[in-house]
């Protein structure tokens, strides 16, 4: 059987990750500015989260969701308190889409509502109600085009009264900072008109922090910096530095019933070891204070550079805008420079680090993207 092809694939096998630095099999080392995509905060095999999971997979690896695990318990303690949601109840899943499929799940249970606002460029997951939201024609299958989602621009307050005050939108779902759409980051003040109009209009606020959660914008979650306080959070990526797990943040005005959702794998015993040692290393290390100072010291440094549009973002969720399309710059800082980095369409790259990128590496980074300019 040969792998079913939908991935464009760079030719570098990676066998080896330590901080921000990974190694192809032929031992050439690497600057990650990409995290895997966004996934891993504490950075690679960092030694606390191997000797959690060893430990944990030596004592007890799965069992299931029908006895107490005291693991879920203390994460969800743990987290409850390091986001400021301790008021908040905890739902874990294994990936980001089924985090957003369980959030509009429940949304429609709770105000019995199918229609679903979202935003041009949003991108919300692959199965089949987080695809429908994404704003995405080309990833929606015929099967997932049920017409439930109206796409509104980001940031126009306006539309989205005039579409709210409709009275019918089950849930908005909105991402913290839009990622794959380009680092897009919504204004504090349609946040808090939509925050109030979702209240006043019974819609149910969904952030999905999937991508901009866990410390990657310099405060746990990106809409913290808007004052709002959404129904329901999403969180995937950062919580297992690379173990598949996803979360669910649920308001109290949500009342639990048994069997309306579930999962078999969803906070088994290993995943939850590996999401503790996430919380340690973050809190330990003070990586949320981290990636808000050295991202502003890389968003101060970009913008000094030749050749960019626009340089947009938050602590190290940072958008490079260029008026040319930049595959080739991008392979350039690959091959030549050794730096891995993202992309957003044509024109973007998105840097995405691990959150314990220091100054020198940030610097390191900047020498080397200035060389391929
Ligand atoms: C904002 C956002 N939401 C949802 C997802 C989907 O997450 P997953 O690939 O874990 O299903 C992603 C993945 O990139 C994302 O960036």
């Amino acid at each position: 059987m040969k792998l079913f092809d939908v991935y464009p694939l760079f030719d570098i096998n990676i066998v080896k990750g330590r901080g921000c630095h990974v190694w192809d099999e032929q031992g050439t080392e690497y600057l990650d500015l990409y995290g895997g995509h966004a996934v891993i905060s504490i950075g690679h095999s960092h030694p606390h989260y191997v000797e959690m999971i060893s430990k944990q997979v030596a004592q007890l690896g799965f069992y299931s969701n029908s006895v107490i695990n005291k693991l879920q318990q203390q994460l969800a303690e743990r987290l409850g308190h390091a986001c400021g949601y301790e008021d908040y109840a905890l739902f874990l899943i294994n990936s980001g889409a089924e985090a957003n499929e369980n959030a509009l799940k429940l949304a429609s249970f709770q105000n019995g509502r199918t229609r679903v606002v979202s935003f041009g460029k949003a991108f919300h997951g692959r199965t089949s109600l987080a695809v429908e939201v994404t704003d995405n024609p080309k990833i929606i299958a015929p099967i997932n085009d049920n017409k439930h989602t109206t796409y509104l621009p980001l940031n126009d307050t306006e539309a989205m009264q005039a579409e709210l005050r409709k009275g019918d939108v089950c849930a908005v779902i909105i991402e913290g900072i839009q990622g794959i759409g380009g680092i897009r980051v919504p204004d504090p003040s349609f946040m808090q008109a939509l925050r109030e109009e979702c209240t006043r209009t019974g819609t149910i606020l969904i952030l999905d922090e999937i991508q901009s959660g866990y410390g990657r914008s310099g405060r746990f979650f990106a809409h913290q910096w808007t004052d709002i306080r959404p129904d329901l959070i999403t969180v995937a990526k950062g919580i297992g530095n690379g173990f598949p797990m996803g979360a669910l943040l649920v308001s109290p005005m949500f009342t639990p019933v048994y069997g309306q959702l579930g999962t078999t794998f969803g906070g088994n015993h290993l995943a939850c070891a590996a999401a503790l040692a996430v919380l340690d290393v973050i809190e330990g290390e003070g990586l949320i204070e981290n990636a808000a100072r050295v991202g502003a010291h890389l968003l101060e440094e970009l913008k000094k550079l030749p050749q960019i549009k626009e340089v947009r973002g938050r602590g190290l969720m940072i958008g490079v805008e260029f008026e040319q399309p930049i595959k080739e710059l991008r392979s350039r800082l690959l091959h030549e420079q050794k730096v891995f980095t993202g992309v957003s369409g044509t024109n973007v790259i998105r840097l995405l680090p691990p959150l314990c990128l220091t100054m020198d590496e940030a610097d390191t980074f900047l020498e080397r993207f200035a060389k391929v300019l």
